[in-house]
């Protein structure tokens, strides 16, 4: 059986092409199964997992925590707000605690970029990282190719814009991993205070007008302004950002050809995009969040084949 070349998810940049096609492959798997009448797979019931989240997440942790049960894992949910971190105790600490109630994998979410990369040299658990910081979030970037693949077929030279806040974004920098391993052109659009210097080196274009890279691009994945992220003002005003890099429905229909339209969410309405772009018909921001249970499933039935096999 076709395996993974890592026991451990800690971002895109650890991965093959080969790992993000076996991934997609068993996520097809596993979509069919979340369409049936009878939603579950018994793949996992002698797996534990511990989704620990050091930060705020709607979409993540509830899209783990729904495949976990999909896949009949035991689960056990940690948020750092109603635990012993807020007394003083390390992450080291907080994890070989858990896991000595004989976890075997743990989802986690954290504010401090590497956390998992860390704690992975520190711990056997196979560690899944669900957002480390302005670092990775791979899951993310793998349910955006998914969804991508499932619209348009192969990645291959396909154009790909990732629009807005890239400097403070996770979800930009697994995403551009993820599509240049899958053969996609990628630019980064947005405001040049929110593109870090050096970003043309990972290979992609930049571009600072937005209708230019809409002109330009098959999808037009609208990043979240990440104001948490901000300790000081990158734009002179949210209503400068929105005439600039704001899509709305008028400039969607005049480009000359149909793009698809994703966000990652959580949506600014009327910020990123209007209302009646995330609702249009080229909007697939429902569907990354569906595909999201369908990736998550097979990133731990993957991961847990190989402790089983350790
Ligand atoms: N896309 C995403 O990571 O959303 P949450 O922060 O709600 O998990």
């Amino acid at each position: 059986m076709a395996e993974l070349s890592t026991n451990h998810l800690l971002g895109i940049k650890y991965i093959t092409a080969a790992d993000i096609e076996l991934i997609f492959k068993t996520a097809d798997q596993f979509k069919e199964v979340i369409n049936r009448p009878i939603k579950k797979v018994p793949s996992l019931r002698d797996i534990t997992i511990a989704n620990l989240f050091f930060e705020n997440s709607t979409r993540t942790k509830l899209s783990f925590e729904l495949a976990e049960k999909r896949l009949s894992a035991d689960v056990i949910n940690f948020t750092a707000g109603s635990s012993s971190v807020k007394k003083g105790e390390t992450l080291i600490d907080t994890v070989n605690n858990i896991l000595s109630m004989k976890v075997d994998m743990v989802v986690m979410r954290h504010p401090n970029p590497g956390a998992g990369i860390l704690l992975s040299k520190h711990i056997k658990a196979s560690i899944v990282n669900a957002g480390d910081g302005a670092h990775e979030h791979p899951t993310q970037a793998l349910l955006d190719c998914f969804s991508i693949r499932e619209k348009l077929g192969d990645l291959h030279g396909k154009k790909i814009v990732l629009v807005g806040d890239i400097l403070h974004s996770r979800v930009a920098l697994s995403n551009i991993f993820a599509l240049k391993k899958l053969g996609a052109e990628v630019k980064v659009c947005g405001p040049a205070t929110l593109l870090p210097k050096h970003i043309g080196q990972l290979g992609v274009g930049v571009e600072t007008n937005l209708r230019k890279a809409l002109e330009w691009c098959d999808v037009a994945n609208m990043l979240r302004v990440q104001n948490e992220r901000m300790n000081m003002s990158f734009f002179p005003s949210t209503r400068e950002y929105v005439l600039q890099y704001g899509l709305n429905k008028k400039i969607l229909d005049s480009l000359p050809k149909e793009i698809l339209v994703m966000h990652p969410g959580p949506i600014n309405r009327g910020v990123e995009i209007t209302s009646d772009v995330a609702d249009s018909k080229q909007s697939i921001i429902l569907q990354q969040v569906e595909n999201g249970v369908a990736i998550r499933m097979a990133v731990m039935y993957l991961l847990a084949s190989k402790l089983k096999h350790a």
